[in-house]
Parts: structure tokens; sequence; C-alpha cells
């Protein structure tokens, strides 16, 4: 979805998503989980919009740090990647304030993890707005694909969700959860909200391992 916004009369444009199935690809019985993107100062703004859960409870570190592991948490997480050189970066947020900021540099292979992310939640009535401001120094270059992901819920109850599910054919007896799975990430560019002249800021860290 496309939205365009007048802030101090500069247009913004804000993509939004709703997450609205399981990983593989079955309807969800709550409601959608809303991730928007849109220009920040010096990175991408990413808000999240989402019932609150509150299982698993919250994890023991302070609101606003890394927290290694979070994924065993409830959280919402969006990964960014370049599907020629498979690198990308993952961002995990957590309705209790932790986050987690990791970058691959290939399937599975982090080079990096728990940068330091500005990251604000508000809860109120059970749904909770979370707002984190990723820099660009944390995207690699080129991101030409996207995907999102929730997980809440515990043991027999624990739920895993995907904006871009793996389709049905394509399941196997015994497939569990992998929100590794780059092949199916859809099409997604910065410049689809920065703008088509936009130019990605050269990038420190990614500098790190070569393009
Ligand atoms: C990247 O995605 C495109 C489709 O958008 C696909 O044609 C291409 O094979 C993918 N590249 C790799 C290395 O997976």
């Amino acid at each position: 979805m496309l939205n365009s916004l007048c802030v101090g009369c500069i247009v913004l444009t804000v993509l939004e998503f709703h997450i609205k199935y399981t990983w593989d690809s079955l309807p969800m019985h709550h409601d959608p989980i809303i991730i928007r993107f849109s220009p920040g100062d010096g990175g991408l703004l990413m808000q999240v919009t989402a019932t609150l859960i509150n299982d698993p409870p919250a994890p023991p570190g302070p609101p606003g740090e890394p927290f290694p592991g979070l994924w065993n948490y409830e959280v919402v997480e969006s990964f960014f990647l370049n599907n020629n050189t498979e690198q990308y970066l993952e961002v995990e947020l957590c309705p209790h304030g932790q986050h987690l900021v990791l970058l691959f540099n290939g399937k599975h292979n982090a080079f990096m993890q728990q940068l330091p992310l500005s990251f604000k939640v508000n809860i109120e009535d059970n749904i909770w707005k979370g707002e984190a401001l990723i820099p660009w120094r944390y995207f690699p270059p080129g991101v030409n694909k996207m995907n999102s992901y929730a997980i809440h819920g515990s043991g027999a109850e624990r739920s895993y969700e995907a904006l871009y599910p793996v389709p049905r054919e394509d399941l196997v007896e015994g497939q569990k959860p992998d929100f590794h799975r780059l092949e199916y990430f859809e099409d997604f560019t910065l410049q689809s909200i920065m703008g088509e002249n936009w130019v990605q800021p050269e990038s420190d860290l990614w500098d790190l391992v070569g393009k």
C-alpha cells in the first residue's frame, strides 16, 4: 500500500504492509500486524502497530537495549536483502522495548549483531506501537527484496507469521519455520520510499565484508 503525507510541505512516501498469514500460508486468528516504512532522519523509519499478545512475557533485559536471542520472545521483524549478494539486514522489535539488529553475509551467516537502535514503544488498550530509526549504514548495498515476520505465544501456541509466507504447494512434510528462506522475499527498494534519484549512502559496516 502506498500513501503520501505532507509534512511541512515535503511530500513523504509511506509504504505500508500487513502481515496476514502464518509462515506456511494459513490465515491468522488475530488482527493483521501493520508495518510502515518512511523516510527518517538519517535512516529508514520503521513503525509497527500490533495487538499486544504479552506471551511470552518481557525478556529479562532493559528496554531500548539489544537483547540477544530476542526471537524467542514476542517480536516483529523485517529483513532487507540484496538477493544478488545474499547480504541482508534483520531488525527485530519487541513490544517491551528490546531490539535486535543483525547483519548477514550469506544465508544464516551473521557477522555483526546487537547494533544500537533508536526504538520507542507505546502501549495503549492492548495495542503496541513501536517506532525504530534504522540508520542507512545498516542496510547492505543494493537492497532489492524484503520480508517481514511476527512471532509470539508459547509452547503449542507459538505462532510464526509472515508477510510473504511459504506457499502451501512448496511445503514438505515436517517442515519448520525458517525466516531465512530468501527465495520467498519480494521486491522492495529504498528508492520506492526515498525517491528514484536517491542514492544509498556508503556504509562502513558493509565495506568490512566487501561487495
Ligand atoms: C533475485 O530475484 C530475481 C527476481 O526478482 C530472480 O530472478 C533472481 O534469480 C534472484 N537472484 C538470486 C541470486 O537468487
